[in-house]
Formats: structure tokens, sequence, C-alpha cells
């Protein structure tokens, strides 16, 4: 793992593999590990660049929520020192809200998007409400109780014990303070269908089949969004495709 100061502030990160850069964003409440599979056989052809989102895995965090705009800073800021003008951005759920996140702030470095398991949409007030909950209960309780409450739902009932073991594990891991800050940065967020519907370059739509977060339709609204996407929904996976 390899890291940069932004602002004085550790920011880690994956650099795997060669050819067309591919930044890549985890999900909530997770880290860069949440693509293992991925990380240790990088796809032929891309350069896999996958930070852990601040506060997350090794990154330090910031002060205040950690918003997709900041998340998305962050991204463009690895890409300057990296010396890459653009990349394909993509991710995972919350991942992905940081992906539409950067193509907002910046298109012009964005030369396509890979969309997995998210959605375009922002969260109506009794969503944003329950973020805030969970954030005063993992800052109160820990990471624990917002664990059993999503594990049952982030993958499919078919899905390999060894696998649904280091996902709990890996979020047992995160730390209150870094999962509060994405749940508030999370409510925050803007509806992002109008960067889908100006987005002319590549765009590929990944969903679990069983996917029961952020469901198939979902996917299909915002592949419908960009003219000339591709859909993909992977048979028996849930919301993590990429490890099931
Ligand atoms: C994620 O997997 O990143 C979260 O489920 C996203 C969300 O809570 O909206």
């Amino acid at each position: 793992m390899k890291t940069i100061e932004l602002a004085g502030r550790r920011y880690a990160f994956h650099d795997v593999g060669s050819g067309t850069p591919l930044l890549l964003f985890h999900g909530f409440p997770f880290s860069s590990e949440s693509f293992w599979p991925q990380l240790e056989t990088p796809p032929k052809g891309f350069r896999l660049i996958v930070p852990d989102h601040r506060g997350f895995g090794a990154s330090a965090l910031a002060e205040g929520p950690s918003t997709m705009e900041t998340m998305a800073a962050d991204g463009l800021a690895l890409l300057d020192s990296l010396g890459l003008p653009s990349a394909v951005v993509g991710g995972v759920s919350m991942g992905g809200y940081a992906a539409l996140a950067l193509a907002r702030l910046d298109p012009g470095r964005v030369r396509g998007l890979l969309l997995i398991d998210t959605q375009a949409g922002a969260d109506d007030e009794a969503g944003k409400a329950r973020r805030e909950a969970v954030a005063l209960d993992v800052i109160q309780n820990g990471v624990a109780g917002l664990v059993s409450t999503m594990l049952p739902k982030l993958l499919a009932p078919e899905t390999a014990v060894d696998i649904r073991d280091r996902v709990e594990r890996l979020m047992l891991g995160q730390t209150p303070a870094a999962v509060a800050a994405a749940s508030r940065g999370m409510a925050s967020r803007l509806d992002a269908r109008d960067v889908l519907a100006r987005f002319a370059n590549p765009t590929l739509v990944v969903v679990g089949e069983l996917d029961v977060i952020t469901p198939v339709e979902k996917a299909k609204t915002m592949a419908d969004l960009v003219a000339g996407s591709a859909l993909v929904i992977v048979p028996k996976a849930g919301h993590l495709p990429n490890l099931e």
C-alpha cells in the first residue's frame, strides 16, 4: 500500500496492474480491501488505483462529514499526484456516489464510469434521518450494531461463508468516527441524475441480481440515463458482486 499527504493528512491507496487507469472507490463501511480479488489479480489492461476513503483503512480522517465531494476531491488529488490527467472512475455503492461526485466536479477527467451496485438519487428526509441515527449510534455504541444490521443485506444467501466472514471482519475494523462521518456525508449527497444525463463517455453499470440495498431497478435507471451505456446483472450476487 502507498500513501500521499493531502493537506497534512495520510491518504492510502493501492496501485496495481498496468494499462488504462481505473480509479475505484470502495463502499460503506469498508476499505480498499473490499476489492481483494481484483487487487490480487488486477483486470488485464487496467492500472487499478484503489484508495481508502478518509478515515477508512489506512487513510486518516479529516474534520467534519466525509461528503462525496471531499472523497471525490481526494481522488482527483491522487490522480494529480500520479500525474494522470484522466482515468476511468468507478465505485461500489457509496464509492459510486463518490465517482458521480467526481464526474460532477471535473467531468473532463473521467474517461468512463463504472457504477457497481449504486444509485444516482439522493436520500429523502427519512433516509437522511436514518443516516444521522447511524452516525449517533456508532459513535455511542461502536460499529458492531451497524455491522449486524447490514451484513444480512449485503450478501446473497448463497455467498460463501469465508467471504461473509471477511466482509464482517472488514466492517468491524473501521472506526466509529470514520463510519459516522461517511454516514453524514452520504446524507448530504446530491441527486446525480443530471451528471449521468450529460455524461457522454463509456459507462458500465453493474448490479447483483439479488441486491436488496440498491436493487436492479436503480441500476436500470442509471443505465437509461447514459446514452450507449451497458448494464450487466450478475446472477446470484447481492450488493457486493465483485466479491460474490
Ligand atoms: C454502501 O454499500 O456503500 C452503502 O450501502 C451505501 C448506502 O448506504 O447508501
